[in-house]
């Protein structure tokens, strides 16, 4: 996905009813939050987990409760269910 002139790897996070996604990129050093191939979630599966320092995000507002960036979020993009399916603005 494009986002301000920039190519950025986009992730989405489901949860019930809940659609949620996000810029793969940590606000700490900006590495990738992925820990391997479409796996983001903690073991529990209630928290953004970032592969590189284990920073904590809320998956609903992408806000880090906890790590080196608490406080700090990821690059929310606004994603909507229509007929079952995510659909992102271009
Ligand atoms: S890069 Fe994510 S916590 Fe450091």
């Amino acid at each position: 996905m494009t986002i301000n002139g920039q190519v950025e790897a986009v992730f989405v996070v489901r949860q019930g009813p809940s659609v949620t996604a996000f810029v793969d990129r940590c606000p700490h050093v900006g590495a990738p939050l992925e820990m391997e191939p479409d796996h983001f979630l903690d073991l529990s599966k209630t928290e953004i987990l970032c592969s590189l320092h284990g920073a904590r995000f809320d998956p609903a507002t992408g806000l880090c409760r906890l790590g080196p960036c608490k406080g700090r979020s990821l690059v929310a993009v606004p994603v909507s269910i229509e007929d079952g399916m995510v659909v992102a603005p271009e």
